[in-house]
């Protein structure tokens, strides 16, 4: 018995920061009072982490006067004074939005970068106070007048700070440092296909509550039932039982629970007429909960998911998912998506593809993104950025992983567009990452058991045979993999040669294929990048596929040109993956049409 590996992986496990990760966000938090904090901010680019550390590399805010660092946000006020930094003359990057694509100095920049935000605030003693942060990518320390509120990691995720006591009456400042350094033992790890944005790149507010406030709910039809509506509401604040009432006025619902002394209430309410939230008709009740002192209103579908051997129900009925994949980019702008204007352009085109379905690729997107997925009919595949190679066996990568799914799963919980939960893409089967992603599974299922579980499995090839079984898949609902054919092996013209052997009783998504070209780079279809290379990969594709026993769905990869840093070749590509149907002017390339004839067929099919 190796003591000296126990005794280390004990103390790993006891000294897992929990506090840089998100505890659970306010739900809904675009319902709520709030002072908006988007908007210009004022911003410090610090590669040697000046403002936070000394010249002995200890942090600043560490120190026994905790001061000394760019969060104290001091002037020179005299001829005396020197003060190597000045908020107050430096320029101003817009809040949402990456800074890659605001500053050309900033275009490549990995590092460290200092946010500050002067607001004005009468706080009142009957309300609580929350900074809400939706997305800050990656790892960032917070601060307000000088003193530090917190630190979190993960670029995709919310989280929040009560800063009910810290609020001065009147002038504040918050100070952020940013640090999008990519590192090994991350999530995502250093190596991804995507732009490594930096920076605010989601909403901040200051949300105002009641003292006593309705923290959390959920509200959905129960699993695998469509004739009754479950859930829970969580008053915060209080310590002895409360009435809530959940109404749904176009139902006739208006029923009053107790919550226990912990503020928790779980429900069920049978309802016999309900219109089903589905991409046809994407119908969504307006939901209102109120408790002694709040009230929140939401707008929510209902709908059931399932699957049945290969068949995939959506209210009980065989359903095919035209999808398509989507990063969370503007190709307009070369930056994270900053408006609903942005998300549903995005969506727009999705939607003009003939999609009923897409994969929001590769962590968690924009809170905004799924609610107008909601609105606009279409499902949504969730996932985290367990991507590629990460460090299977350190906890600490575990409890990332893991924070960052939960959190995302609690954010969205009340989505009837999104029907699947996915752990992860073509990550390396072995034994450490079967663990791994067996226990994420796990969570998933303990959190949230009416949705589907996926990932993009890996895929073996041999010949003109592929072969998918990879284990992860036993523990999964879906059959689910990226295949590159006529791409990263094989070429167009053999694919119709190809066969699938899939060992799984389970419905097949493809959830990338695809192909790059340039838009308005034509030739035959032999030649590379072009038009009708592109176009070629995708007919023989959707010939292969369409042969498959059990295929149930898939999002080609990609539905817009997007960056990334590894895509150099400066004709063809020049920092862009250029396997979009759409370029990143907005052109919409051959292949789109192929695959809206090819969703035009399925629609029949699937009638
Ligand atoms: C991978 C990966 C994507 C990537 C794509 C590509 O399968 O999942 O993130 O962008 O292939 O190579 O274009």
């Amino acid at each position: 018995m190796n003591y000296r590996k126990i005794i280390f992986a004990l103390i790993a496990i006891t000294t897992i920061s929990s506090n840089v990760y998100s505890q659970k966000t306010i739900q809904n938090v675009f319902d709520r009072e709030a002072i908006s904090l988007n908007g210009s901010w004022n911003y410090i680019i610090d590669p040697y982490q000046m403002g936070y550390l000394d010249y002995r590399q200890k942090p600043f805010d560490e120190s026994k006067s905790g001061k000394g660092g760019f969060y104290d946000n001091l002037h020179n006020v005299s001829k005396e004074t020197k003060v190597e930094y000045d908020f107050s003359n430096e320029p101003t990057l817009d809040v949402p939005g990456d800074w890659n694509s605001q500053d050309q100095r900033l275009l490549f920049y990995e590092g460290t970068l200092w946010y500050k935000k002067d607001f004005v605030v009468k706080p009142t003693t009957d309300k609580n106070y929350i900074l809400y942060f939706a997305a800050v990518n990656y790892e960032c320390h917070v601060y307000l007048n000088g003193k530090k509120l917190g630190t979190h990691k993960g670029g995709f995720t919310p989280f929040q700070f009560d800063v009910t006591s810290k609020l001065n009456d009147g002038e504040n400042f918050v100070v952020v440092m940013v640090d999008n350094t990519r590192k090994k033992d991350e999530v995502p790890t250093i190596n991804t296909d995507w732009w490594n944005y930096g920076g605010i790149t989601r909403d901040v507010l200051l949300v105002s509550t009641p003292k006593e406030y309705i923290n959390d709910y959920k509200v959905q039809l129960a699993k695998d039932n469509k004739k009754v509506i479950e859930g829970f509401v969580k008053v915060k604040g209080i310590n002895t039982s409360q009435d809530v009432v959940v109404e749904i006025p176009e139902l006739k619902i208006k029923t009053t629970f107790k919550t226990d002394n912990q503020g928790l209430v779980k429900f069920n309410i049978p309802v016999k007429k309900l219109t089903y939230w589905s991409p046809n008709s994407p119908k969504l009740y307006d939901v209102k909960i109120t408790s002694k002192l709040d009230e929140v209103e939401d707008k929510i579908g209902f709908r059931t998911i399932q699957t049945v051997d290969k068949n995939i129900l959506l209210n009980g009925k065989s359903i095919f998912l035209k999808g398509i994949s989507i990063h969370d980019e503007n190709p307009l702008l070369g930056g994270r998506l900053r408006s609903d204007a942005d998300m549903r352009m995005l969506l727009t085109w999705a939607k003009e593809l003939g999609c009923n379905y897409v994969r929001l690729a590769h962590y968690t997107h924009n809170e905004r993104m799924v609610q107008l997925a909601d609105e606009m009919g279409l499902l949504v595949w969730a996932e985290v950025p367990v991507y590629w190679t990460i460090s299977w066996t350190n906890a600490e990568t575990y409890a990332n992983a893991e924070n960052q799914l939960a959190v995302g799963i609690e954010r969205d919980k009340n989505r009837a567009s999104v029907i699947i939960w996915s752990i992860g893409n073509e990550t390396p089967v072995n034994e450490d990452r079967n663990v791994f992603m067996g226990k994420l599974v796990d969570k998933v299922r303990a959190l949230d058991d009416t949705r589907l579980v996926a990932a993009a499995l890996e895929i073996e090839r041999e010949g003109y045979k592929i072969t998918v079984e990879d284990h992860l898949g036993d523990k999964l609902d879906l059959a689910s993999f990226n295949e590159y054919g006529g791409w990263y092996w094989s070429n167009a013209k053999e694919l119709p040669k190809y066969s699938y052997d899939i060992k799984f009783n389970k419905p097949v998504i493809i959830s990338e294929f695809g192909a790059g070209a340039l838009a308005g780079f034509h030739g035959d279809d032999d030649t590379m990048w072009s038009e009708e290379h592109q176009e070629l990969i995708y007919i023989n594709q959707l010939e292969m596929l369409d042969k498959m026993d059990g295929l149930r769905g898939m999002t080609p990869w990609i539905l817009v040109d997007f960056k990334s840093p590894r895509r150099q070749n400066p004709v063809f590509q020049n920092f862009w993956n250029r396997k979009g149907l759409i370029s990143n002017t907005g052109e919409k390339k051959k292949a789109f049409f192929t695959l809206q004839e090819y969703y035009k067929k399925k629609t029949k099919q699937y009638k």
